[in-house]
């Protein structure tokens, strides 16, 4: 029998990262963060000199990406980077990057590699469309795109990161618009995946939503 999946996809700051983690912390599960790659990969490509509209550069840096993630915490070769790809410069780049087909197909196997036994929760734009298919519980999780920004911006004061609510709101529907237009796997709600809003609706209520779901399907 396959290993489960469950694919959580939504537009930035929907709470997809926190989510998944908690779900996988609930089930037991392992979790992939596939949008840390895409802001890894913009991370060094901006590191090593390659502009970010360099598809063949790019993806080449892409192909042999020297990341490394332990709990929680996320490395670029020897340096820890958890705090640098969270910036907005990683995060617009990362979108950049992300709209390369080169980029995406490079980044394809590595992701797959997650599906380990007893099973995995991946959160990004494509995992239910394009890396996992079959996934057998997809969610399109959303929330308004104020309440999104509000919420990057409390993420990014915690951090200690500068942040300023206006320019939030628009890099934000920036990114959603890039992401939702692009030509390769764009973000979308597909036919078979369950919408979860959480524009009022806290972490916690969401994780319990999909661990019931979970159990109700078996
Ligand atoms: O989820 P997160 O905000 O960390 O993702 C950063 C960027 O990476 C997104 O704006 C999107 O462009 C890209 N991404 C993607 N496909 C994924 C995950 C992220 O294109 N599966």
């Amino acid at each position: 029998r396959a290993v489960p999946v469950i694919a959580i996809d939504g537009p930035s700051a929907s709470g997809k990262g926190s989510v998944a983690e908690r779900v996988a912390a609930q089930l037991g599960w392992e979790v992939l963060d596939s949008g840390a790659l895409y802001r890894i990969v913009a991370l060094a490509a901006v590191r090593a000199g390659v502009a970010l509209d360099d598809e063949a550069g790019v993806a080449a840096i892409a192909a042999r990406l020297p990341a490394r993630f332990d709990a929680g915490r996320v490395w670029l070769g020897g340096d820890e980077v958890s705090t640098e790809i969270r910036s907005e410069a990683c995060s617009s780049g990362a979108s950049q990057v992300a709209a390369l087909p080169a980029v995406r197909e490079a980044l394809l196997a590595r992701q797959r590699d997650y599906r380990t036994r007893p099973g995995l929760v991946a959160d990004g734009r494509d995992m239910g469309s394009v890396v996992f298919p079959d996934a057998g519980l997809k969610i399109f999780l959303t929330a308004s795109a104020e309440a999104r920004a509000e919420r990057r911006y409390k993420q990014l004061m915690a951090k200690g990161l500068p942040a300023n609510m206006h320019d939030l709101l628009s890099d934000l529907q920036e990114r959603d618009a890039r992401d939702a237009m692009r030509a390769v796997a764009p973000l979308q709600k597909l036919p078979d995946a369950v919408l979860l809003d959480t524009t009022d609706l806290d972490i916690d209520g969401a994780v319990a939503f999909i661990v019931d779901l979970v159990r109700d399907r078996g």
